[in-house]
């Protein structure tokens, strides 16, 4: 390692602090926070507090931050999704190499824009497709590469988001509309895409799609049912209510005394008393049959690739755990795993079967199966060093992007195929 890294970061939410600045409360020695941009007090005042941000470098806005001259050797831009283009690019041109959370845009245009100013500059840009980092899909990337299975054929993906956190992100939460975020099959699963791109190692030429929003509307809200789940008259049979996800159901996991991710979300004031205030007057205590959601609770996605490899991936917000499988079959033999278990299982065909049990996920940093952590690592050293290779460049990035753009594209007209060289102009 070479020297300590300065970041200022754009978006002190969820991730910009939780995931990523976090990251100087267990390596002090790697990176160090020296300026912060977030219009809500509190999330300033904790830059302060918790993880020693200068109240002189801590700013209202990206813009505002943006206005100074640079203050850091990298940017974290963790804003919401379709406001990561307008601090990306004004940051790279003042230099900044950055960090910068997925999905790079709604928009592929802004996608390809941003690709193009990160050449013209020559500067930095790592995605957060922590997925790429995690010691799960690195194994199976390194079994494939070694011929483990002969020559790969086809892959069955799933993404089971669990019915709660569907409901909390994108039935009451921040990606519920697509105009306001971006479809699912973006805001959730370019990480799979990516991940598909990445095992093949071959561009993807084609996808079709088909899903939709069935289940979060209106005309399933059973009868009883109130616009606040605080009212509801049948909320104890209902899984969705609110006072169940954030209060009382241990099955979300977040119960233990960690009042984190995803009561932060909903309120500064992670008391019962908090929660229950948020749960009055917020969108998170909303009828999950009477949001104003649009994006769709299941889909599936077929992909081929260069060489004829196949992929089929499935969404499903109807899973009770949260968690994702791959199976990953080959001319001589098959690969089965989950991320979550941190198991993976080689059946060569034919002969005896060799199961792959990797080091349990720790728990400061159990986000996307130490994904979150390893990528960090990996770019503090890259910055520190002055390196350039990094696992999730721009440019590899932009491909799982034109990928789910063009699933979306497909699921909203019929299914029809589409050919992403024609898509990607
Ligand atoms: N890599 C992953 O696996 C992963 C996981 C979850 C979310 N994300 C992505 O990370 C991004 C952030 O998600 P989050 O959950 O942290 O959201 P969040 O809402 O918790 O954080 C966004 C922060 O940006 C702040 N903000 C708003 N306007 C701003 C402005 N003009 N200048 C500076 N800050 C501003 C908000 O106040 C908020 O604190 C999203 O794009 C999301 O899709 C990625």
């Amino acid at each position: 390692m070479g020297k300590k890294i300065t970041v200022a970061i754009c978006g002190f939410g969820t991730r910009g602090a939780e995931a990523y600045g976090s990251y100087q409360l267990l390596r002090p020695e790697e990176m160090e926070i020296v300026a912060v941009a977030d219009p809500r007090p509190e999330r300033r005042a904790l830059a302060v507090k918790e993880f020693g941000a200068p109240e002189e470098h801590c700013f209202a806005s990206g813009e505002a931050m943006l206005a100074q001259k640079k203050l850091a050797d990298a940017m974290f831009i963790t804003t919401q999704d379709s406001d990561h283009i307008r601090f990306a690019i004004p940051a790279l041109e003042k230099g900044y190499h950055l960090l910068l959370e997925k999905p790079i845009s709604p928009s592929l245009a802004e996608c390809v824009a941003l690709r193009e100013k990160a050449h013209e500059t020559g500067r930095i840009v790592v995605v957060c497709h922590v997925l790429r980092y995690t010691q799960f899909y690195q194994k199976l990337k390194e079994l494939l590469a070694c011929g483990a299975i002969g020559k790969l054929e086809s892959v069955v993906a799933t993404e089971n988001v669990a019915y709660w956190h569907f409901a909390h992100s994108y039935v009451r939460g921040n990606w519920r509309r697509t105009e306001d975020s971006s479809p699912v099959i973006l805001a959730k699963s370019c990480h799979d895409m990516d991940i598909l791109r990445y095992l093949v190692g071959k561009p993807c030429l084609r996808v079709s799609s088909f899903g939709s929003l069935d289940w979060f509307r209106s005309v399933n809200a059973p009868v009883g049912s109130a616009a606040r789940c605080l009212d509801c008259r049948v909320k104890d049979e209902c899984p969705y209510d609110a006072e169940k996800i954030y209060l009382t159901n241990p099955a979300s996991g977040y119960f233990g005394g960690h009042r984190q991710w995803p009561l932060t979300v909903l309120t500064g004031d992670v008391s019962e008393a908090g929660i229950r205030k948020a749960l009055r007057t917020g969108p998170y205590g909303r009828c999950v049959y009477r949001c104003d959601n649009d994006v769709a609770d299941h889909q599936i996605v077929n992909l081929e690739f260069e060489g004829g490899v196949t992929a089929a991936f499935h969404l499903s917000a109807f899973t009770e755990g949260c968690y994702r499988t791959i199976r990953l079959t080959g001319s001589m033999g098959e690969l089965e795993g989950n991320l979550d278990d941190q198991r993976v299982v080689l059946r060569p065909f034919g002969r005896p079967e060799t199961v792959y049990q990797l080091d349990p996920i720790q728990d400061e940093y159990a986000g996307h199966g130490g994904g979150d952590q390893r990528m960090m690592e990996n770019f503090c050293r890259l910055i520190s060093l002055g390196g350039r290779e990094t696992l999730t460049s721009i440019d590899v990035s932009v491909e799982s992007h034109i990928m789910a753009l063009a699933a979306e594209e497909s699921r909203l007209h019929g299914g029809k195929a589409i050919t992403l060289s024609d898509f990607g102009k």
